[in-house]
């Protein structure tokens, strides 16, 4: 007797990397009469809970907005609410976070950010430079139009130095000036708290990737939240400008 046939669906594939918008912690702060600050340290839960998915679900690469270059005209007592925030992050859960595996990295301009946190920042990124069960890129201090013109502006060098032909220069050779060098682009990318757009997020990086809007405010996402994104990134077909066939 034959064996009978087992029909093999192929496992829907996991996304490699998802780049998340964390909005909507002022709201959730003020709909409960609470300052700003309170939902920013609310928002620290959710990083630490998005951060766990990430890892249960087998996702390689997580980067969080947690600062735009546009977020230093906030009131000062929120930007450095931030700023301790981050510290307060980085200090408490470093351990943590090397232990299992995972990688730090920071992306956006380090100038304008305290010595203090730019040595933690070295030093985390430092100690947990060989993990790779998950690389958590914070975004700190980021714009993607700053980035851009950096890297168009070291291009230019070499071609004034004449170490690059114009006509060398391609996608490679861009991506390649990057903060995010080295680093898949992301497959999905998630904001929270219903709002619709980039706000200056990866511009380059995410030319394909799938955004995904959430209604939750940022607080209020959870692993739950994460595994029906990634749902729903499942169920999209990507096409890459092609027909699909
Ligand atoms: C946007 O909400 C959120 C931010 C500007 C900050 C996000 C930062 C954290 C969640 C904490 C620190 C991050 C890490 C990685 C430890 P909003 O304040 O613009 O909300 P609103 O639109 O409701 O006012």
């Amino acid at each position: 007797m034959s064996e009978p046939v087992v029909s093999q669906a192929a496992e829907p594939a996991v996304p490699r990397h998802v780049a998340i918008i964390m909005d909507g912690n002022g709201r959730w702060a003020k709909a409960r009469g609470l300052p700003r600050n309170l939902g920013h340290r609310q928002g620290v839960d959710a990083v630490r809970e998005v951060v766990r998915g990430c890892r249960s679900l087998g996702i390689r690469y997580l980067t969080l907005y947690a600062f735009s270059s546009e977020n230093w005209k906030r009131p000062q007592s929120e930007v450095s609410g931030l700023m301790d925030l981050l510290r307060l992050y980085i200090r408490r859960e470093l351990k943590e976070l090397a232990g299992g595996g995972v990688r730090i990295r920071v992306i956006g301009d380090r100038s304008k950010l305290d010595a203090d946190i730019r040595d933690l920042i070295a030093d985390a990124e430092a100690q947990t430079r060989d993990n790779t069960v998950l690389t958590l890129v914070i975004a700190l201090s980021y714009g993607g139009q700053d980035e851009i013109v950096a890297a168009c502006r070291r291009i230019a060098e070499e071609v004034a130095a004449g170490r690059l032909q114009p006509e060398q220069i391609d996608a490679g050779v861009v991506a390649g000036q990057l903060h995010t060098v080295g680093i898949p682009d992301p497959d999905i990318v998630i904001r929270t708290s219903g709002e619709q757009r980039l706000s200056n997020f990866l511009l380059w990086q995410t030319a394909y990737s799938e955004l995904i809007f959430v209604d939750k405010l940022w607080p209020d996402f959870g692993q739950q939240d994460l595994a029906a994104a990634v749902a729903e990134f499942q169920r999209r077909e990507r096409r890459y400008g092609g027909t699909g066939e």
